[in-house]
């Protein structure tokens, strides 16, 4: 079996998974929430296309879609990342969130590139694929960017947004959502 054809399978597989549990998003954005604490049980190679697969639905400016994920297996690349944060959750899985500053798009009024918004909104994304598969993550924005750069040898067009601790959450009680009223941010013009 080629890897194309191991792709298409884990792919298939993902498919039928998730189309027979259906989740409301209103549900999904309820539940979602950060987690720091995990089991030891490992993020499979095909969980991960899971999760990677609906990530890559996400929305980006003139469909450039800049971002780029980097699953941390290796111990080099895994020491490398403890180096730069202390946000160490000790998870099974680090992902690095980048994004390819050669394929923004820019606004064309005052040049400001598309980058770390497309990267948003793909972090996002993930976030609530991984709830959907019953798994859990922190965003880690608090790390040294330059220093994880130098130390993984990225290349210079791609730029690092975040860092995600992922893994299956410590069983524990749902922590209450503190929101501000919605009323509070919003206005009519
Ligand atoms: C852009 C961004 C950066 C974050 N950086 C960190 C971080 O460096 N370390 C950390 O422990 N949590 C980090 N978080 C998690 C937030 O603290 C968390 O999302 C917030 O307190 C709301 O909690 P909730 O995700 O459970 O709703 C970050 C979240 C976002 C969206």
């Amino acid at each position: 079996m080629t890897d194309n054809d191991k792709n298409t399978a884990i792919a298939d597989s993902v498919a039928d998974a998730t189309a027979s549990r259906p989740t409301s998003f209103a549900e999904l954005a309820r539940r979602r929430h950060t987690v720091r604490k995990f089991t030891a049980e490992s993020v499979t190679d095909e969980q991960l296309a899971a999760v990677l697969e609906t990530t890559s639905m996400a929305m980006t400016a003139a469909n450039r879609q800049p971002q780029r994920w980097f699953a941390i297996r290796s111990d080099a690349a895994r020491a490398a990342v403890e180096q730069c944060t202390t946000s160490l959750f000790d998870p099974p899985l680090y992902l690095l969130l980048a994004f390819d500053a050669d394929r923004v798009w820019r606004n064309r009024y005052d040049g400001h590139d598309s980058g770390e918004v497309d990267s948003a909104i793909a972090g996002t994304f993930l976030s609530f694929a991984l709830e959907e598969q019953g798994l859990a993550s922190c965003w880690i924005g608090s790390f040294d960017r330059a220093k994880l750069t130098k130390l993984l040898g990225l290349p210079d067009n791609l730029r690092p947004v975040a860092l995600f601790a992922v893994g299956h959450p410590v069983p524990a009680p749902e922590p209450p959502k503190i929101r501000n009223p919605w009323e509070n941010s919003f206005a009519t013009l």
